[in-house]
């Protein structure tokens, strides 16, 4: 009997779930939002993932289904899973990926290193959070944020005004969350893969680096990593995945502080930039485990495959001619580098492909990743 998985979402995550759904021979239906979207190579549908009557029809032709984006409303996750189809990640654990509020306050519950944090409903509430935090905090839209849109350095509460009005004019009202400014060393990724009846598999941390509040690079694992990061990091993720009821991939977005701390930033309940490297670094790609997770099915090992391997974002791209155009000379000067494109558009800042590099010398993979990755750039 084929196995067929449906993502909701037509973006590089979906179409990053091809290759390997064709080499294992698992059959993958993608709904996107769009025509010419990332995946619309597996696209058999195109419509609005927030109306139920739309998912449900897609959800109904396949055996599992699953998510490029955490965005899909409860409400509509509550449909799908009324008519009896498996959904993974559940509605109930996708809740904390979906409100960075919901997920402060179930990791407080479960125990987990965070920054300080609080829910604040107007400016006097964030002015107070702030006075007390050394003059300076971090704001956040609870909902819808991706790339840095949604997260805010303040120094002061007038600086959330325009998020504070725009909550009082949403029907749901609500309120904002606040952070302390962080003092990190460097940010890190902890991925864990698991699967429905508990098994789990923990991916080494990696090292992420944010430009402009965008992931430019990783490198796995982390450099410099001890033993007691590295446990710490893996016991945080595992907690996390089994605490939540997490199924499929999951990400967890970690600052290691000045003071030797590892404190939970976000959650990912799906494939996540952090994890691109393992496509050509790991036994097992990110994207296949998320396809076994769902299913499932054993997990694959999640072992590096070489001492160290780097990942650099192609973002924007070049402006006038396409990614495919840069090729020849990218392909020639560097060999050994693995190109992967996403079918998208070139525009400033945008994620459009990613160049993946491995080997035993973690310096000159990270040189190579770089080097191959700035023949797209402009
Ligand atoms: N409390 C904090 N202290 C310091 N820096 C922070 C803090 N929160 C976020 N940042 C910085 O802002 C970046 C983006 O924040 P966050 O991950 O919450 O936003 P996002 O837009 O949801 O990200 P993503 O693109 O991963 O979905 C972080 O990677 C980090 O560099
Ligand atoms: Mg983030």
């Amino acid at each position: 009997m084929a196995l067929r998985v449906g993502v909701v979402g037509g973006g590089q995550l979906a179409r990053m779930m091809i290759a390997p759904a064709v080499e294992l021979g698992v059959e993958l239906r993608v709904l996107a939002e769009d025509e010419g979207m990332s995946a619309a190579l597996a696209a058999t549908a195109v419509g609005d993932y927030r109306d139920a009557e739309t998912v449900l029809a897609f959800a109904r032709e396949v055996d599992v289904l699953t998510f490029d984006h955490e965005h899909v409303p409860q409400e509509v996750l509550a449909a799908v899973a009324d008519a009896g189809i498996p959904v993974h990640p559940g509605a109930a654990a996708l809740r904390f990926a979906q409100d960075k509020l919901e997920m402060r306050a179930r990791l407080a519950e479960l125990g987990m290193p965070q920054p300080d944090w609080a829910a604040v409903s107007g400016t006097d509430e964030l002015q107070a959070f702030i006075d007390a935090h050394g003059g300076r905090a971090v704001v956040k839209t609870p909902r819808g944020g991706y790339d840095g849109k949604g997260v805010r350095v303040v120094s002061a509460a007038t600086e959330a005004e325009d998020w504070f009005a725009a909550l009082a004019e949403d029907a749901r009202g609500g309120q904002l969350l606040v952070e302390e400014l962080v003092d990190f060393t460097r940010e890190l990724a902890q991925q864990v893969a698991r699967r429905p009846s508990g098994e789990t598999a923990v991916y080494p941390v990696v090292q992420t680096l944010q430009r402009d509040g965008v992931c430019a690079e990783v490198v796995a694992p982390a450099p410099h990593a001890g033993a007691r990061l590295i446990e710490v990091a893996a016991q945080v993720g595992t907690a996390i995945a089994s605490g939540l009821g997490v199924t499929g991939m999951l990400a967890v977005e970690l600052f290691e502080t000045t003071d030797d701390r590892i404190l939970v930033n976000e959650l990912a309940m799906r494939p996540h930039n952090s994890g691109h490297w393992t496509q050509d670094g790991a036994v097992t790609g990110q994207f296949e485990q998320h396809l076994r997770a769902v299913l499932d099915l054993p997990l694959g090992d999640p072992s590096p495959r070489h001492p160290w391997s780097a990942m650099v974002n192609i973002l924007g791209g070049p402006r006038t001619d396409a990614l495919t155009d840069r090729f020849p000379a990218a392909m020639d000067e560097h060999p050994a580098a693995k190109i992967h494109t996403y079918g998208k558009a070139p525009r400033p800042g945008r994620k459009v492909g990613h160049v993946n590099c491995a080997g035993d010398d973690l310096d000159d993979v990270v040189y190579q990743a770089r080097a191959a990755a700035a023949f797209f750039a402009d």
